[in-house]
């Protein structure tokens, strides 16, 4: 069946105490609301309502840099999550499937636990997820009479006898598209709060003469985000899991706690990731691969056998071919480095291609901008790089060539020519030592 997820997001977020809205705050170098939309993928959604209000401008941006098909619907005052979910309905006029509600700020919920839902669809019409709260404090309370889920109590409107009730509601719930609307318009707002709850739903559709049941996840995959304190809880359990998660997956992890890794982080198997190793946004890594402590990579693929860090930085566009080294205090950005070649201590390499079993010689540096522009520095297969050559790019190096260490290389160097573009030496004769007498004599007189 078809399904179109609707996603909460407009809330203020108050104890975040931030200018940006909750929802757009990272974990695992991605938007809370991306991680949001990442469980959601896993029931194929044919359609997407992100429902936005405080920063709408900033979260359509964010939520279709990651999905540009997603429709954004605002909610300009937030009177209640049964109000919010109604600002999708234009969006999914006509909508034929079922339509799923999740929170942007709940970035754990796992896919296996949506196919639940989908699969206790087919018997009920209304599906809710709830869990087993250690401490359910304020959650709203799931009332179950006979098997069926019989109504959904908020905290503040409770009796004593209800916040006894451990089985708590997470807020995700599945229905027809249709068939969610419609409840939705009987819902009202004479509550403690004077909201319109979404959670009526449930109590207005038993009275209707549909069904309802309750799919129980892990209490952990409900964690939902209010403050920057539970912001770094929800990236230390996300840490842990991608931690496991890369072990199972055959990565060897020297001291796990301190690796980190992004929600979209690719290692292959039998690769060894030492301490201390950041891993921003969009790396993959393949099979049999070293990265060593205390590197960072963003962007960037790192292919089969290569060896990274330590003390590396790889930045968006770095591609490095089977058995590359990269080597300490060595920063490479938007380059294709070819199979088998070296670039061992501290260089920066970027807007470039370096040809197979190439040699870059300590210290060189690509001068790849000119204040203005960017130019591209090409090197050829086979070349020899002497130590500190500053490669002025636009430049290129041919196949088999050389440069001299120290060089300053404005002018391309033919293939298999060297290039030695530096001052000549001078020896001058006994100099040094006169010059020593010299200097010694004026500090023994105190000048
Ligand atoms: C809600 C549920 C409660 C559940 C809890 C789980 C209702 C009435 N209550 O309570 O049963 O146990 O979540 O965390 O549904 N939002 C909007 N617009 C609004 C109101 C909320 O977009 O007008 C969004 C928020 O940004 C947030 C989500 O909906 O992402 C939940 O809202 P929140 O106010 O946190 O609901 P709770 O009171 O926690
Ligand atoms: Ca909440």
């Amino acid at each position: 069946m078809a399904t179109a997820l609707i996603i909460l997001g407009a809330g203020m977020g108050t104890r975040m105490n931030s200018d940006m809205p909750k929802v757009l705050h990272e974990i695992a170098g991605a938007p809370m609301l991306v991680h949001a939309m990442k469980s959601g993928a896993a029931l194929d959604p044919a359609r997407t309502v992100i429902v936005a209000g405080h920063g709408a401008a900033l979260v359509e941006k964010a939520a279709k840099a990651y999905e540009p098909d997603v429709a954004v619907a605002i909610q300009t005052e937030q009177l209640g999550t049964a109000h919010a979910v109604d600002q999708a309905r234009d969006a999914l006029k006509g909508f034929s499937g079922d339509a799923l509600v999740l929170y942007g700020d709940t970035p754990f919920i796992r896919p296996e636990t949506l196919a639940a839902m989908t699969a206790a669809r087919l018997t009920h019409d209304i599906v809710v997820l709830g869990f087993e709260a250690l401490d359910a404090g304020r959650y709203g309370r799931l009332i179950m009479k006979d098997d069926q889920l019989d109504r959904i109590v908020e905290f503040k409107d409770a009796t004593d006898d209800e916040r006894a009730v451990t089985l708590c509601n997470s807020g995700v719930i599945a229905a027809d598209n249709a068939t969610l609307f419609d409840l939705i318009s009987a819902v009202g707002n004479d509550n403690a709060s004077g909201e319109y709850y979404l959670t009526d739903i449930i109590a207005i559709a038993r009275a209707r003469g549909m069904s309802a049941t309750v799919v129980r996840c892990d209490e952990s995959e409900t964690l939902g985000i209010n403050s920057r304190a539970e912001l770094s809880k929800a990236e230390a359990l996300f840490q842990m899991q991608a931690r496991t998660a890369a072990q199972a997956d055959g990565v060897t992890l020297t001291a796990p706690e301190t690796v980190f890794f992004a929600h979209d982080t690719v290692v292959g198997r039998d690769t060894v990731v030492e301490p201390n190793v950041v891993f921003g946004p969009g790396v993959t890594v393949e099979s049999g691969a070293t990265i060593r402590a205390f590197s960072h990579l963003e962007g960037c693929h790192v292919s089969r056998g290569a060896v990274v860090g330590p003390y590396a930085r790889l930045r968006p566009g770095a591609e490095l071919a089977e058995n590359v080294k990269v080597g300490n205090f060595v920063e490479i950005k938007n380059a294709q480095i070819a199979d088998g070649a070296k670039v061992n201590h501290l260089s920066y390499i970027g807007d470039a291609t370096i040809g197979a079993r190439s040699n870059i010689g300590a210290g060189t540096i690509t001068c790849n901008y000119d204040g203005v522009f960017k130019h591209k520095t090409t090197i050829g297969e086979d070349t020899f790089i002497g130590s500190n050559t500053m490669l002025v790019a636009p430049v290129t190096v041919g196949d088999a060539a050389m440069t001299g260490s120290g060089s300053v290389v404005t002018k391309d160097v033919p293939p298999g020519d060297l290039a030695v573009a530096r001052a000549k030496q001078e020896n001058k004769a006994g100099f040094a030592v006169r010059l020593f007498e010299k200097l010694k004599a004026r500090k023994a007189k105190g000048s």
